[in-house]
């Protein structure tokens, strides 16, 4: 008990290590930090941003350029109401929130639950768990609210705050924001904030699919912000009331969408491990409770130091989203397969992934103290971020080892040879010891440095950010030896094979 409270007390500093660095060195800030934030939203900074889209083209890519019968959409933020009517989400896009009516702190009644069989879990309860487990699991399907306050009576559930057991009622807290469209008040509609970017491809299926020509099997990508208000945000960037999704919905002949889910499964594991994600820390949970419509659902989790949570989810959704836009929009949502002449709803496999939870499993996985004896015998007290090259905010970092002699002009060179090829900087100011540690905090897996000897024979040297390790190359061979190691289309390549 004691041994898991210690390991416990480690992850929670090493997670509150990672967010510190992720604002110390520009990735993430708080939202309009100097008002004290606003509660689950950030903004990502010069070097965030830059991974973020990184990231965003890598999935994009894995998407579109990798299959040649998937394509790219770019839907509104805004939809008209009835869809949000027809996906369900109006009725019961919903957690259960309970209060402590002591310290007026609100909860998700489920996460209150759902941490009581961890710990049960943890503590080797196995039977106390899993009954707790099926209990919960009951409520949740019959949407009974009285019978989860009921659990956290029984469990004698107290808030972290107050200590107390004094709970108001379950109630659901829909999470969809809303606002009003259209300047008279009158005749302003309520509309929707999209809590998923799914339905705007969706209600796009018929236009995509006549202006590509694409034929089942075909899918319809898209990356965009979805908004949610989260009973709880916490954890940082896991949980946000404004994120950003990474959709694809793959439209399929009825009885081979499991098949598909199949695929669909590996090649979005294979992705996480391709971005450098440890395979130790990467796991499937399949979902036991499956909403109505779907048929299959699995989660892809990853580690954090908080322990492993879902980061992608794949459903099988059967035809449920296009026949429900059919039936409230009164309009076919049909597809005639000429190879087998027959006319129906297409069936859908979904992968989604949140950029931002993305992001956060990057920089946790990414994350590095290097301690111990380093050859010389020095204690070694390095960070580094070990970011996969195509991810890294800077891929090259360009040095001169003085600021003298001719060696920044040199240097300016080499920066200008490489800066259309790579994303590079060039930095003069500071000792070059101090330039290899700010590179390694911000995870530039490449720094080169120009010394005297470059100006007699034209090398260089290239520092290796994992193991510090430095190599002379000559500048001629300079590109190719990076390209061996900064290589989209091999990325690429590697994915489909
Ligand atoms: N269209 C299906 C859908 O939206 P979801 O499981 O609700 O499914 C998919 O969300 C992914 O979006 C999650 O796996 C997670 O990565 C991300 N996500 C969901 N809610 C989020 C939030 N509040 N903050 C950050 N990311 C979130």
């Amino acid at each position: 008990m004691a041994k898991e409270k210690n390991n416990q007390n480690t992850e929670n500093q090493l997670f509150a290590k990672i967010i510190a660095h992720a604002k110390e060195y520009g990735f993430v800030f708080p939202s309009s930090e100097i008002y004290d934030g606003l509660q689950g939203v950030y903004d990502y900074g010069q070097n965030g941003v830059e991974l973020k889209n990184n990231l965003k083209q890598l999935w994009w890519k894995a998407m579109t350029q990798c299959h040649e019968n998937i394509v790219g959409i770019d839907a509104a933020i805004f939809m008209h109401p009835t869809t949000w009517k027809a996906s369900g989400h109006v009725d019961s896009f919903s957690d259960p929130m309970i209060d402590n009516k002591d310290s007026k702190k609100r909860y998700r009644a489920d996460n209150l639950i759902e941490e009581r069989i961890e710990q049960y879990k943890q503590n080797q309860q196995l039977d106390k768990a899993y009954a707790l487990e099926a209990k919960l699991n009951q409520c949740l399907n019959n949407n009974d609210l009285d019978g989860l306050k009921q659990i956290i009576i029984e469990e004698n559930i107290v808030c972290a705050i107050s200590g107390t057991a004094n709970w108001t009622d379950v109630r659901q807290f829909n999470l969809m924001f809303s606002t009003e469209a259209g300047a008279v008040a009158e005749e302003a509609s309520t509309i929707y904030l999209r809590p998923e970017t799914a339905q705007g491809i969706f209600v796009n299926f018929l236009n995509v699919q006549k202006t590509s020509r694409q034929r089942i099997p075909f899918g319809i990508a898209q990356i965009g912000k979805a908004f949610r208000n989260e009973i709880v945000a916490r954890q940082f960037i896991f949980r946000m009331r404004e994120f950003e999704q990474m959709e694809m919905q793959f439209f399929v002949r009825p009885t081979t969408e499991l098949e598909w889910y199949e695929k669909w499964k590996t090649l979005r594991l294979k992705f996480h491990q391709a971005i450098g994600l440890k395979p130790e820390k990467l796991r499937y949970k399949v979902h036991e409770k499956l909403a109505h419509y779907a048929n299959a659902a699995v989660d892809i989790e990853y580690e954090f130091p908080f322990g492993f949570k879902e980061i992608e989810g794949i459903h099988s959704r059967t035809n449920f989203d296009l026949s429900r836009h059919q039936e409230f929009a009164k309009k076919k949502m049909e597809y005639y397969d000429e190879e087998t002449k027959e006319r129906y709803i297409p069936y859908v496999v979904e992968t989604s992934v949140g950029a931002d939870r993305l992001f956060l499993a990057i920089l946790c996985n990414a994350y590095t103290e290097d301690t111990g004896i380093d050859a010389e015998g020095k204690e070694k007290n390095r960070v580094y971020l070990d970011l996969h090259p195509l991810l890294a905010p800077i891929q090259v970092a360009v040095f001169p080892l003085l600021r003298k002699e001719g060696l920044p002009e040199k240097a300016r060179q080499v920066f200008e040879l490489l800066r259309y090829d790579f994303r590079t900087i060039y930095e003069e100011r500071g000792t070059i010891g101090k330039n290899y540690t700010r590179q390694d905090l911000i995870g530039t897996p490449f720094c080169l440095c120009i010394d005297h000897q470059t100006l007699q024979d034209d090398t260089l040297t290239i520092r290796y950010r994992n193991t510090t390790e430095q190599i002379r190359v000559p500048i001629a061979e300079l590109k190719a030896t990076l390209y061996k190691e900064i290589n989209l289309a091999q990325f690429l390549q590697q994915l489909n094979q």
